[in-house]
């Protein structure tokens, strides 16, 4: 019971505070292992968790100068998943909502400037980030082209 109430402190403090990249990992083997399952990723977070793993395949695309057809990931998620906590789904967090939407769709119309605004989209991450939600913040940098 005590491991589990300390698994669930790590991971409260990993998912939006102090992460550290080298516990992220052992993070998610902890989590499949741990029978009682006490802590789960909330559903914007694991949409989150999915954007970042699609980001780096559309970076690798970028790369070469490819632009993807459609978006593998549902965006008006980002304005019907639960968070972790409620009092994040403010009018901030609406109004950043909406233009990252706006960059995102960009790579798929304006496929000639898939570099640029695939940066746009990767900043709005990191805007919203430092207002929202800090930890990943250093993961997220790494999707940056530079
Ligand atoms: C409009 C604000 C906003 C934008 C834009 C945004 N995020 Fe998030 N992100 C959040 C919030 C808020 C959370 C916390 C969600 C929760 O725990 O319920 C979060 C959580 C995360 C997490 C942590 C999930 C976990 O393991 O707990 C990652 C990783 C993440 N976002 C990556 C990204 C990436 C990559 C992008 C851009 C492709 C992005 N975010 C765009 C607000 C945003």
């Amino acid at each position: 019971m005590y491991k589990a109430l300390f698994f669930l402190m790590i991971l409260g403090l990993l998912s939006c505070k102090e992460e550290k990249a080298s516990i992220s990992s052992t993070e998610k083997t902890v989590t499949v292992k741990e029978p009682l399952q006490m802590y789960q990723l909330s559903e914007m977070a694991s949409f989150m968790e999915d954007m970042y793993v699609a980001h780096e395949h559309i970076k690798e695309k970028a790369l070469k100068g490819e632009a993807p057809d459609t978006l593998p990931y549902d965006l008006s998620k980002l304005h019907t998943a639960t968070f972790t906590d409620a009092a994040d789904n403010d009018e901030t967090y609406q109004r950043m909502a909406n233009v990252f939407i706006e960059y995102e769709e960009q790579m798929v119309e304006d496929p000639e400037h898939i570099k640029q605004h695939y940066n746009n989209s990767v900043k709005l991450c990191i805007s919203c980030h430092q207002l929202k939600c800090t930890g990943p913040i250093p993961r997220i940098k790494k999707l940056l082209i530079n």
